[in-house]
């Protein structure tokens, strides 16, 4: 068995004068004597003191930047500024070494574009330490939350044979042969004969199923990867991302909102809480690269300000109409700014206008609901039409700065007839759904539920600027590397 202590908790004691073993990373050498180690545990490095008198050369050429030792030695009280321990050593074993010509990761500053690039590598910077141990904090948060709401965590299937959202940006799962597809006899592809024996595709979201799911357990969530094979290059989106769709039984839009902002709100605050030395390393990492901004373009808060505001705000609440209404009378709308300009009722909004309401107008998170049915699912609940006969449906987007939509979600329409009606306009096939529309026959109820896209959170919470960076090994358009 293999014995050691980390870093962390070496960094975190005052029982001084005793052996310990550590095991990490070479970052830096300096001087033939005083080696900075890391070992994934913390941010921060462990110095080590190299006795260089008594070490041979052999060895100390072998202690480069990347390769991974193994020091035993004994813990002393560190002189020296910026550390307050050290590890005075007394055997040094290279475990891997790792050739200073080709190791790619040299002690400097990388650009993210770059570490993009060496994606396997990029977990031994601090900016990525920061980034994935706030992406494991909000995980870990979540379930807490839900756990403790005595919701059921629920595994919905990630190979499907239905289009949940209704909006075709779906991955075939085949195993046919692409050089001898069989086909039908009217030319088309011959399904019956693929592995699961129809067209199936990778899930755009596990709403559906979780429907099923909260009709039984009435407060259900799940937390999986979901794909879309649409073809945005942004820095919102990716074609594999993680969601966390909650579905809740006897509940309505009102109850669905707020169980929404409890828990961005709570996340964040656990995020705060337990990622002290992460956060306000964002945080200054952010400060930084807003100096290299014009004065106009820097935010006005910081990374913990923001998130600290978010807590400390009730989300704005207000209806598409509304919003439809501040629009249209806004300055880029008016002076002709905004790319799509808003002229009418019934447009879907584009991302310059999400923004602008967050960030110019409200300078808050906003949650607009009651949407257009036309730009909506098919699962949405049919509000009566307003005075003018518009019809819109029950649908709540959150809105969050510099990250757009967040999420997005209804109540679900549990009214049969109401529900195959919209089907059958929008060319749904109803055999196709035939287990979805059960829950509406056995035992209908009123419900809700919403998606919150788990990297658009950690984009937020970590300050990042590009989506691609939150998650291990982003997937978006010509690009599935490692
Ligand atoms: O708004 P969306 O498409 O909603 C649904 O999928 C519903 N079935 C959710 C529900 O009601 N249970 O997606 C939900 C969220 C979005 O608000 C966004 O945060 C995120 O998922 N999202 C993406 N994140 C990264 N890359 C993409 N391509 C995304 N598409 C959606
Ligand atoms: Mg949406």
């Amino acid at each position: 068995m293999i014995k050691r202590e980390k870093i962390k908790s070496l960094l975190d004691t005052t029982d001084f004068n005793r052996e310990v073993t550590v095991m990490g990373w070479v970052r830096t050498f300096r001087n033939n004597q005083f080696i900075a180690i890391n070992d994934g545990s913390c941010m921060g490095n462990i110095q080590i003191v190299v006795d260089f008198a008594n070490t041979s050369e052999e060895l100390l050429k072998r202690i480069t930047t990347g390769a991974a030792v193994a020091v035993t030695g004994t813990l002393i009280e560190s002189l020296g500024k910026g550390q307050s321990v050290e590890v005075k050593a007394v055997t040094i074993e290279i475990l891997g070494d790792s050739d200073p010509e080709k190791f790619p990761l040299q002690p400097k500053k990388h650009s993210l574009e770059f570490l993009r690039e060496i994606a396997h590598l990029r977990f031994r910077t601090n900016t990525f330490n920061a980034v994935f141990k706030v992406r494991h904090a909000l995980a870990f948060a979540i379930h807490q939350f839900y756990n403790e709401k005595g919701f059921v965590y629920m595994h919905t299937p990630v190979i499907t044979a239905s289009d949940a959202e209704g909006a075709g940006e779906m991955f075939k799962v085949t195993t046919l042969d692409f050089d001898k597809t069989p086909r039908t006899d009217d030319g088309q592809v011959d399904f019956s004969e693929d592995f699961f024996g129809r067209a199936t595709n990778l899930t755009v979201s596990g709403q559906l199923e979780g429907e099923l799911a909260a009709m039984a357990f009435g407060q259900i969530y799940t937390f999986g990867p979901t794909f879309r094979a649409e073809n945005s290059n942004t820095t919102r989106h990716l074609a594999e991302f993680w969601m966390i769709e909650p579905e809740v039984a006897f509940a309505d839009l009102e109850d669905n909102m707020q169980l929404a902002e409890d828990m961005m709100k709570y996340v964040i605050s656990y995020a705060l809480e337990n990622c002290k030395e992460e956060i306000e390393f964002l945080n200054s990492r952010l400060l930084e690269d807003e100096k290299t901004k014009p004065q106009n373009e820097r935010s006005e808060l910081s990374l913990i300000d923001k998130l600290n505001f978010c807590l400390n705000n009730e989300f704005q609440r207000l209806t598409y109409t509304e919003a439809i209404a501040i629009l249209r009378s806004s300055k880029p709308n008016q002076k002709k700014q905004f790319k799509y300009l808003i002229n009418e009722w019934g447009a879907d909004l584009q991302s310059e206008h999400e923004r602008f309401l967050v960030e110019k107008h409200f300078k808050k998170p906003v949650i607009l609901t009651d949407y257009p049915a036309d730009i909506k699912s098919f699962y949405m609940r049919q509000n009566e039409p307003d005075a003018e006969g518009r019809k819109t449906v029950a649908a709540m987007d959150i809105l969050f700065p510099g990250i757009g939509e967040m999420i997005g979600g209804s109540q679900r329409e549990e009214r049969l007839d109401k529900l195959t009606q919209r089907m059958d306009e929008l060319n749904i096939p109803q055999e196709e759904l035939w287990w979805y529309l059960d829950t509406r026959k056995f035992g209908s109820a009123p419900h809700a539920g919403f998606g919150l896209g788990f990297e658009r959170l950690v984009l937020f919470v970590t300050g990042m600027t590009n989506i691609r960076d939150v998650i291990a090994f982003p997937r978006y358009p010509k690009n599935a590397e490692f």
